[in-house]
């Protein structure tokens, strides 16, 4: 289970107390964020919808931090808000939601009740092209703060680029779908993201499997 001082040492900074310093000012238009250290859920809220340590801070509607149970046993990650989520604040709530919420139901989970919902980033790219690693690691300590927070039991995956950035490889979906994994030492199973699955429905069958794993992993729990 990801551990204080693992955060801490994300974030740089020490075991100790301490916000970070102030760094030199460097003209990069996008410094990495001020974040405070003893986490709380109101600072987290205000540190996402404050913030402007990446470029789509420029272009976003709102900062989109997630929502579900802060209890959760299961923390859901997709890639990034899109249009409607931007719009609506919420992870999720468009087409790809839908079909989220009926894999969730398929395997007895509902949104809200032990299940946490959020993205890899917190705000929507333009036009919905792919997340760039820059915006990736900005958006990292926020994550990491979630789960921290939430201290989950198991993390789905949603999608190559959520399974991708999450475990660090190149490696295709098809070959990261079928075993158990690793997060900050929080297991994790890769599945299709619900926008790929409306396109692509024979891999439907594939998903479930997916969702077959993760509940067994769970009950093995
Ligand atoms: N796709 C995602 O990855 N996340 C959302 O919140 C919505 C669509």
């Amino acid at each position: 289970m990801l551990s204080r001082d693992d955060v801490l040492s994300e974030l740089g900074i020490g075991p100790a107390w301490r916000l970070r310093e102030a760094p030199e000012p460097s003209g990069d238009s996008h410094p990495a964020p001020h974040l405070p250290v003893d986490w709380t859920w109101e600072r987290l809220g205000d540190a996402v919808a404050r913030c402007t340590a990446c470029k789509l801070s420029a272009t976003r509607t709102q900062g989109v931090l997630g929502v579900g149970d802060r209890n959760a046993d299961w923390l859901i990650i997709g890639e990034a808000p899109g249009a409607d989520e931007d719009a609506q604040g919420e992870p999720f709530v468009g087409q790809a939601g839908k079909l989220l919420d009926a894999m969730l139901a398929s395997i007895g989970l509902r949104r809200g009740n032990k299940v946490y919902i959020t993205n890899v980033l917190k705000s929507r790219p333009p036009g919905n092209r792919n997340p760039e690693p820059d915006e990736v690691a900005a958006c990292r300590p926020y994550l990491l703060a979630q789960i921290e927070l939430i201290q989950p039991k198991l993390i789905l995956a949603l999608g190559r680029f959520a399974a991708q950035s999450l475990l660090d490889t190149d490696e295709a979906i098809a070959r990261l779908r079928g075993r158990v994994h690793r997060f900050q030492g929080v297991p994790l199973v890769v599945t299709y993201h619900p926008a790929y699955l409306l396109r692509n429905l024979p891999d439907k069958a594939r998903a479930w499997e997916d969702l077959c794993l993760a509940r067994r992993t769970m009950q093995s729990l």
